[in-house]
């Protein structure tokens, strides 16, 4: 097996490398500051502090705090406006604010909730208060590091796919793209969406675990070649299977090479036993495969791409899904003109 790197995807902000979380604290009112800092060191956190917006925007800036507390009245620039800079901004947008309110006014509160505000702490701080809403922050904030982490290991697997596999570039982004359209004419859901989003990037990472010179053979293949190209939605499968969060991808991945008559694999489902997002992608993927150049042939014209649609519906693919991508192309005018599958 050939040697892939792994290239990360480099990201221009995100969590420093902590082992313990930073807060920063905002206030005007130097003793209230010292005060809070104190009980965050008590916590065991590690401490910045401002006395003013302006201030506080920049340490966010250049530190990266895991939480803010923010005090709601200064002068200039208020905590108002500094939570509302922090949520638009996409860099700082997940860092967590806990403003800081003088009075228990309920106006004051709903207008921090607009401007994005995760939490609010009446003054005089109470103790146990205090400590309670640090804490269920900072474990949001630090699930919230790991799902982006979980992200760019995604990310990173697809491409390892891509690198190995020389004459699939962009395959699995375009395979990702197109199924996307299919779901979304199919009527899913957002949530239902972005797994078929990420079932399209990653349908294929089983391939990693292929022979280089089996995966890139110029011929036929024989018996013992197709079942190693045929063992990698199974392989894949198993990849994803310590990432609880992509058990639906996981789905996707081992079912993307069944057949709506049943005589795919791995496990031969037939008809709607195969499940949905599964159906989805494999259209998405016998189309991107017919479309462009493969090893053992050239790539097939448009025309007799939907003419193979045509005659697989109910066979090899679900005839209504079919259907659906069918007139969605015609729709989006890739079947009209000389538009190649990429420009979908
Ligand atoms: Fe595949
Ligand atoms: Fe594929």
């Amino acid at each position: 097996m050939g040697h892939t790197t792994l290239e990360m995807p480099k990201k221009k902000t995100g969590p420093k490398q902590r082992s313990k979380s930073l807060v920063l604290v905002v206030d005007d009112d130097r003793a209230l500051r010292k005060g809070m800092i104190f009980l965050l060191k008590k916590e065991g956190y590690l401490t910045i502090e401002a006395h003013n917006g302006e201030k506080a925007l920049e340490m966010v800036a250049s530190q990266q705090p895991d939480l803010v507390l923010l005090d709601l009245m200064m002068p200039e620039l208020n905590g108002m406006q500094v939570c509302q800079r922090l949520k638009q901004s996409e860099a700082t947008r997940l860092i967590p604010i806990i403003m800081i309110t003088a009075v228990n006014n309920q106006n004051e509160k709903i207008r921090a909730i607009d401007a994005g505000a995760d939490d609010f702490l009446n003054k005089p701080v109470n103790l146990a208060e205090f400590r309670a809403r640090t804490r269920s922050l900072l474990k949001m904030k630090h699930l919230n590091d790991l799902l982006d982490k979980a992200d760019t290991v995604i990310a990173a697997m697809a491409n390892a796919i891509e690198a190995k596999d020389k004459y699939t570039e962009g395959h699995n982004d375009r395979v990702s793209k197109l199924a996307v359209m299919l779901a979304e004419r199919a009527g899913l859901s957002l949530m239902e969406i972005e797994q078929v989003r990420m079932g399209g990037i990653l349908h294929d990472i089983g391939k990693i675990g292929i022979p280089d010179n089996v995966l890139n053979k110029q011929g036929p293949l024989n018996d013992e070649e197709f079942r190693m190209i045929a063992s990698h939605p199974l392989k894949g499968k198993k990849i994803l299977r310590p990432l609880r969060s992509l058990k639906e991808v996981g789905i996707i991945v081992l079912h993307h090479h069944e057949r709506y008559d049943g005589r795919g694999y791995p496990e031969k489902l037939a008809g709607e036993e195969i499940p949905l997002f599964a159906r989805i992608v494999a259209i998405a993927d016998s189309f991107d495969a017919m479309t462009t150049d493969r090893p053992y042939r050239k790539a097939l014209s448009l025309e007799k791409t939907m003419a193979e649609f045509q005659s697989g519906a109910g066979s090899a693919w679900d005839p209504t899904l079919v259907g659906l991508f069918i007139d969605t192309l015609q729709q989006r005018g890739v079947l009209n003109s000389n538009a190649k599958s990429s420009e979908v």
